[in-house]
């Protein structure tokens, strides 16, 4: 469908949702679907809960943050059920400010745009509908209509509980437009938006100086003064603040903890109390999730001034360490490049995986375990398999610490030093090299390391290179051996021969000359030696295969490469140590040779075609592999 089809689709979507009737026709719709006059808290759990959970090894999966936020998933389980969980039924939580606490880039405003994102779209579904008294500018809860002496009579007819009090202007509107009758107001459905500044807010502070609290609980409109004669008239006030309009929804507060404390003291009644003071008006009730964050250094100084004690105690704080999983991390950097505009770029297999070893590396801690180092956590980590150790040491190793993740490299950093080696090359093709070059350039600009730091780092710069330089020899070394696919076999029928000759007493006639010969002795045990028989066992070991042989000629069956488990190795490891000179001396040679060059060529199509690599990258590749083969 091309886009004004789509344009169309959508506005008829839109028709098809809406929703307008009277106070009295809204309590028939609550009477069917009572969920819809749940409270933000609850909106928001539901519609985590609503995509979706798996439970893995013991650990909650939330689907809903799949696809977006990799190797979190402690911090999100804790997230959802030790905040959103209980906040939706009500507990005291939900009148906690909740603090999103960790590193830099390391996920948070990702995990809040998420949660805003699909406010809005769960807002349209028939489980997320909100509903608002009509043309408020804070999108007011209808049930606030009920007055408090009824909503006890209220909940015994609808079994739910009525939070909070008509503001200030709706009271007027319900005398003013309504003539005091509740059950003509005319209520609407309603849906989230930012962009409209529909239940969902941003708060973020500017300079305290210039900043007014206007901003969070919106301020008077001189010009309609005349109008309505008295700033005290509601309809003179404009409810146009963060506060105001995320009503129903949340609102994000960025930087709070940098914030002017006058904006921060609004957030305690409406936290504690469901309210806030705008104005010259009475209290106003508010019902939203504020989503806070900050880094580390910053939550401290914080919780160290006594004047932040009332605050403090009113702050629910959920750590989001970094991901500690290279496999998740990798992820994390095909993301960012996904959405970045370097997806036209060629990025050689592994290279973002040697990048996400280095900054996985940068933010473990030294373990005391015996015998354990970084590189074997980072594996457990990993959900790699580490000889000597298993899943009990795994769960030892991650309570070991409780700030493990906190610093470290943050992967924006990584990111731009990606983007940095990208624009060095004059080919839109880079590699792992060029990404640890690029990580390790980087490090001198790197703001807030140190100096101890930037030796540790430059140590895991050559870890991460060494993890590197033997995947790229097995890649090579692989994509050689499949062009040895016959060779092996070639090896192997020859080998087969020399076998039976020896067994049978025979001789082997040349194929050229047809001369008689004996069997090559030293072909046969070149071979048996890769796997460990002896002078003294190679006459059992050769006339075992012989009786395999014929059991499987027996049975019509064909004896090949694959038949026989232990020689197949053996076939394997001679060609591989073949191999060895072969991959050094044609990777290597600055003058191929034809029959070199169309090895190389081979090679090359290979890794294009089955690997992933580019030209470029497939040659780079070789030419690193040499180099490393004739250190
Ligand atoms: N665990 C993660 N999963 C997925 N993406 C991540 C993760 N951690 C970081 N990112 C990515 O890194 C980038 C920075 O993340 P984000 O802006 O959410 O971090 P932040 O914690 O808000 O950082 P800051 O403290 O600098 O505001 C984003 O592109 C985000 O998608
Ligand atoms: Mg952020």
């Amino acid at each position: 469908m091309d886009i004004l089809g789509k344009i169309q689709l959508h506005r008829e979507e839109e028709r098809r949702l809406a929703w307008e009737g009277t106070f009295g026709e809204y309590l028939d719709v609550l009477r069917e679907r009572p969920y819809v006059a749940q409270s933000a808290h609850s909106r928001v759990y539901n519609m985590i809960k609503d995509a979706g959970i798996e439970e893995v090894n013991g650990t909650k999966k939330y689907n809903f943050f799949n696809n977006q936020i990799f190797g979190l998933e402690d911090s999100i389980e804790r997230l959802v059920e030790e905040y959103f969980h209980p906040a939706a039924k009500r507990l005291d939580v939900r009148k906690r400010i909740l603090l999103l606490m960790g590193p830099v880039s390391g996920g948070k405003s990702t995990i809040v745009t998420m949660l805003k994102r699909g406010l809005e779209d769960y807002s349209k579904t028939e489980a997320g509908a909100v509903f608002a008294i009509k043309g408020c500018p804070m999108h007011e809860d209808p049930l606030h209509l009920i007055p408090h002496h009824l909503r006890d009579d209220f909940y015994r007819e609808f079994g739910i509980r009525i939070e909070g009090s008509l503001s200030p202007l709706n009271t007027m509107r319900l005398e003013k437009e309504y003539g005091n009758c509740i059950e003509d107001v005319m209520v609407e459905r309603i849906f989230f938006s930012e962009d409209k500044r529909t239940g969902i807010g941003t708060f973020s502070p500017s300079d305290p100086k210039s900043q007014d609290i206007a901003d969070l609980t919106g301020s008077i409109d001189f010009s309609t003064i005349a109008e309505f004669g008295s700033e005290s008239d509601p309809r003179a006030y404009r409810f146009d603040g963060e506060l105001n309009k995320a009503n129903r929804g949340m609102m994000e507060f960025q930087e709070m903890l940098k914030c002017d404390e006058k904006f921060l003291w609004h957030l305690l009644s409406l936290t504690q109390e469901g309210n806030f003071k705008a104005g010259r008006f009475a209290l106003i009730s508010a019902d939203e999730l504020i989503v806070a964050h900050t880094n580390e250094s910053e939550y401290r100084s914080f919780i160290a001034n006594k004047k932040n004690e009332a605050l403090h105690s009113r702050i629910i704080v959920m750590g989001v360490p970094y991901n500690l999983r290279v496999s998740e991390e990798e992820r994390i950097y095909e993301k960012m490049i996904k959405e970045s505009d370097m997806s036209h770029v060629h990025i050689a297999p592994h290279a973002l995986r040697v990048a996400a070893i280095f900054s996985v590396l940068t933010r473990l801690l030294d373990s005391k375990k015996q015998g354990m180092d970084l590189i074997k956590k980072m594996r457990l980590y990993d959900g790699e398999i580490v000889e000597g150790y298993n899943h009990i040491d795994l769960e030892e190793l991650q309570k070991e610490f409780a700030d493990e993740g906190m610093s470290g490299i943050d992967p924006r950093y990584v990111i731009n030093r990606i983007s940095s080696a990208i624009i060095r090359k004059d080919i839109p093709s880079i590699n792992a090299l060029d990404v640890l070059r690029s990580m390790k350039d980087g490090l001198d600009h790197h703001a807030s390391i140190t100096k101890e730091d930037k030796e540790r780092f430059i140590n895991f710069i050559s870890l991460a290179r060494k993890e590197y330089d033997e995947i790229a020899k097995k890649e090579v070394q692989k994509a050689f051996v499949y062009s040895y696919e016959e060779s092996a076999k070639t090896l192997m029928d020859n080998y087969l021969d020399n076998v039976e000759a020896y067994c049978n007493k025979n001789k082997l006639r040349d194929p050229l000359t047809g001369e008689e010969m004996s069997p090559d002795e030293k072909l046969m045990r070149s071979i048996e030696e890769q796997i460990g028989i002896s002078e003294n066992a190679k006459k059992a070991f050769r006339e075992e295969i012989l009786i395999r042989i014929s059991a499987y000629a027996r049975k019509g069956k064909k004896f090949d490469y694959n038949s026989h488990e232990r020689l197949r190795e053996a076939i394997q490891k001679k060609l591989f140590a073949d191999l060895k000179d072969v991959v050094k001396i044609t990777t290597s040679s600055k003058t191929p040779d034809e029959a070199q060059l169309k090895k190389v060529n081979e090679v090359i199509a290979r890794l294009v075609d089955e690997h992933g690599y580019n030209t470029t990258s497939a040659n780079e590749l070789l030419r690193y592999v040499g180099s490393l083969l004739n250190r």
